[in-house]
């Protein structure tokens, strides 16, 4: 069977199945541009419209379950309405949200922050990934008084406009005369920025070197995510993180660690799963418990650049910053994230990626998967990828045909492979989940 049949013929099931979130999504269209207020949580034909979550599922506006495998891209890893989170921010919603004052919530969020990650000696709060990538690098920066910074081929770190060059670049710069150019991901960046961006792959410290003998007079910073997490799940390759860090030192530059989503991987984030210790780290996502949030912290005597008590100290805005609820869930979120249930999240994404690799052999489906820890992705590749370069000239249909096939199977994936378990996810959702891959790859088989 075609490609194209395929695809419609699971849109049409798709359609069949929601017909209120196609509903809601006209109305969307009346007030948002394309009905959509998030990129990445759109897809065609239209997005789900979820009522409700708990636990480790989503139901939609017509009923349909969903066991959730993307849990709001990485943040929800205690699932939905964790009953725990929910009596502690239930027992201070009463007292306000936010003031412009110190509160007690965030001097403990701090100290947890700081006691498990390795890198964290001070911290600062702010209200998502973008900020706190944006501030950290602002922190390098001041701290060097340089400007420019290296980052990776298919790295994600948000929205502002110096990080959102070569996330997803339709051709890759890797091994021609432009390596270290950036390439804007889209229109209404500055292109005054982009001369203070260089371009490294991923995985590739001698890269990094190149670029750092040649300017590093200009370089504040090296910023890595630990694992490439929209990228494609894309682990380092061992000994690379360490190289960064050696290179870092060697030619005075700081190294930034965005572990926006790599935290969940342990207690102390990726930097203490692999043992390398930066800066700076930018934190988000897991540390609000489900609630808006972002981080930065590092190094005691660069945050000190923060100190309103230093003469021309850096300033740092943001009304929402280390408010009331984001902090308290923050801290239950914590508190729950202890080394047993790191431990259950690994042992059931191990089973997980055992279970889909079986399916994979039975089918002989072209499919590699890359995980670590509790994230992980589909790939239409014959190996797994190790930096962007690698995950580029995949049919994207086919990864389209699975998406929306699990959905109808009830599975909640992101549209370009990418899953991630909850510390609710049980036993039987991994058991289901991998039997729907079975049946899609199944059903799918003619196409390989
Ligand atoms: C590694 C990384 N950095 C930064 C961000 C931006 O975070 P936010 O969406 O909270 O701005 C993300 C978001 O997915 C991310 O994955």
């Amino acid at each position: 069977m075609e490609i194209n049949t395929i695809y419609n013929e699971s849109t049409l099931c798709f359609v069949n199945k929601t017909p209120r979130s196609k509903e809601s999504y006209e109305i969307a269209k009346r007030f948002m541009p394309g009905g959509d207020t998030r990129t990445i949580a759109f897809f065609k034909p239209y997005p789900l419209t979820i009522k409700r979550a708990e636990g480790a599922y989503l139901f939609d506006v017509d009923g349909n379950r969903y066991i959730d495998l993307l849990n709001n891209y990485t943040s929800m890893i205690h699932g939905h309405a964790h009953p725990f989170i929910m009596e502690k921010v239930q027992s201070i919603l009463s007292f306000g949200t936010a003031y412009a004052a110190v509160i007690p919530e965030q001097l403990e969020l701090a100290k947890i922050l700081c006691e498990r990650i390795p890198s964290v000696e001070k911290v600062r709060f702010c209200n998502s990934g973008t900020e706190a990538t944006m501030f950290a690098i602002r922190a390098a920066r001041a701290f060097t008084r340089k400007t420019s910074i290296i980052k990776m081929e298919g790295g994600y770190h948000g929205t502002h406009d110096l990080v959102e060059y070569s996330v997803k670049p339709p051709f890759s710069n890797h091994s021609n005369q432009e390596r270290w150019k950036p390439i804007p991901d889209c229109a209404g960046l500055s292109s005054n920025v982009a001369r203070d961006v260089y371009i490294a792959p991923f995985n590739d410290a001698n890269a990094v070197e190149e670029i750092l003998k040649k300017k590093q007079d200009e370089i504040a910073a090296i910023l890595v995510e630990p694992v490439m997490g929209v990228g494609g799940v894309i682990p380092p390759k061992q000994d690379y993180l360490n190289q960064l860090r050696k290179l870092a030192d060697q030619y005075q530059v700081l190294l930034i660690f965005d572990e926006v989503q790599t935290l969940r991987l342990n207690t102390g984030g990726a930097q203490k799963k692999f043992g390398v210790v930066p800066d700076l780290t930018a934190m988000a996502k897991i540390i609000g418990g489900g609630y808006p949030i972002g981080a930065f912290g590092g190094r005691e005597d660069i945050m000190a650049e923060f100190n309103p008590y230093k003469t021309s100290f850096l300033p740092h805005g943001g009304t929402f910053n280390g408010n009331k609820i984001s902090m308290t869930a923050g801290i239950a979120a914590m508190e729950l994230l202890n080394d047993e249930a790191i431990q259950r999240l690994e042992y059931l994404s191990w089973n997980l990626e055992t279970k889909m690799k079986a399916a994979i052999k039975m089918f002989q489906a072209p499919i590699s998967i890359t995980r670590e820890g509790s994230m992980m992705n589909i790939h239409f590749t014959s190996k797994p990828p190790t930096n962007y370069a690698e995950t580029l000239n995949q049919p994207k249909d086919l990864i389209k045909i699975i998406h929306i096939k699990l959905l109808n199977n009830g599975v909640f994936i992101a549209p370009r492979g990418m899953m991630n378990l909850s510390t609710v996810t049980s036993e039987n959702d991994i058991e289901v989940t991998a039997k729907a891959f079975e049946k899609v790859l199944e059903e799918m088989s003619g196409l390989f």
